[in-house]
């Protein structure tokens, strides 16, 4: 089985070359290295025979044109990410996100594959909490909306939604095989810097005490990234009029404060926090409802919070954000 995956560099995307290798799948990578890095990781997968990686900024049709047709899965992962890029760089935010699905789906018409599988995000739900339709948890027939156009902050959840509305057109007009998946907050090692999670782990770690939570009492549903890739691996399979899926943990929510206390405690220094108002838009709780993914991979999250966060946190604890670091 051959699989494409784009943005493999990245947080999520090295996660699933490994565990597409790891299930005996040839796997052809591609990523502009602009967030994910050519790091120890990434050569280390590199090495295996199976792995063939290439650079290639995929808002560029050509890009997406070197390759050829036959692959089983194109997992559609290249986005540009990250809620600091949300407002400082809106429109790069939506250029990325949508000229390159866009070049992907039009190179997936006329090459053909057997599943594009690419990933929306749970933030095309926030704009439910605003006209108090949230939820929880969050089923995939919810409808999707935009609160403010003009706020940057909507840049991403905006191309995502329009992304998804892509998807449907290509496959209804064109017939591209495609699944959309909704990730819900993956974390691990080596997932950037610029999470809840590395981020609680680096200003604990730098001594601020008491730690200020801007909304501690929001809830997240943390996924284990190795348990998010071996369901986007199952995903190659699905039925093809699965069209739209949650991807995380829906078995766990969590309060950000209690996050944080775990984080402090296992760093073994002062358990010390604030809890402030949280920023006007984000989301106060989020937890996805896993019934359909779970159904139709056959698998649940093997990872819990507990389990996954001391190997994280030993990570990026030697792992200290890079200088050249973008968000
Ligand atoms: N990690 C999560 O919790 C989460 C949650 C919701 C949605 N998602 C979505 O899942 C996907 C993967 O997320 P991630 O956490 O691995 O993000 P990431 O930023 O770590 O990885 C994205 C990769 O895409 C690459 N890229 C960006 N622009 C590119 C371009 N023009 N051409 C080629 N490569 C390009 C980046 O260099 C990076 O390596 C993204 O689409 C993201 O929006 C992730």
């Amino acid at each position: 089985m051959k699989a494409l995956v784009t943005g493999a560099a990245g947080g999520l995307g090295l996660y699933l070359v490994r565990a597409l290798l790891a299930h005996g799948w040839h796997v052809t990578g591609v990523d502009d290295l602009s967030r994910g890095r050519d790091d120890e990781d990434l050569r280390a997968v590199r090495r295996d025979v199976r792995a063939t990686f290439a650079a290639g900024d995929l808002t560029d049709p050509s890009t997406w044109n070197q390759f050829p047709g036959g692959f089983d899965a194109v997992y559609h992962l290249a986005a540009v990410n990250g809620t600091r890029n949300f407002y400082e760089h809106p429109a790069r935010v939506l250029r990325v996100n949508l000229l390159t699905l866009m070049h992907g789906l039009e190179w997936a018409a006329r090459v053909g594959c057997g599943r594009f599988i690419w990933t929306s995000s749970s933030e095309v739900y926030a704009g439910l909490e605003d006209i108090d339709r949230l939820v929880l948890p969050t089923s995939e027939d919810v409808p999707l909306i935009v609160s403010d156009v003009g706020n940057p902050r909507w840049s991403y959840a905006s191309s995502k939604i329009a992304g998804e509305a892509l998807c449907a057109a290509y496959a209804r007009e064109f017939g591209v095989p495609v699944v959309v998946v909704r990730p819900h907050n993956i974390y691990g090692r080596r997932m950037g810097w610029d999470h809840v999670i590395p981020e609680l782990i680096e200003r604990a770690q730098g001594g601020e005490r008491p730690l200020v939570l801007r909304g501690g009492d929001q809830t997240r549903s943390f996924c284990f990234a190795e348990d998010a890739a071996e369901f986007l691996v199952r995903l190659a399979e699905a039925p093809l009029d699965l069209r739209t899926v949650n991807l995380g943990n829906g078995r766990e929510e969590i309060a950000i404060v209690d996050l944080a206390h775990r984080i402090l405690r296992a760093l073994n220094v002062a358990d010390e926090v604030r809890s402030e108002p949280a920023p006007v838009g984000s989301v106060a709780r989020r937890r996805p409802d896993t019934r359909r993914l779970e159904a139709v991979t056959g698998y649940a999250p093997r990872v819990t919070l507990d389990e996954g966060l001391p190997s994280t946190i030993a990570w990026y604890l030697a792992h200290p954000r890079p200088a050249s670091s973008v968000g």
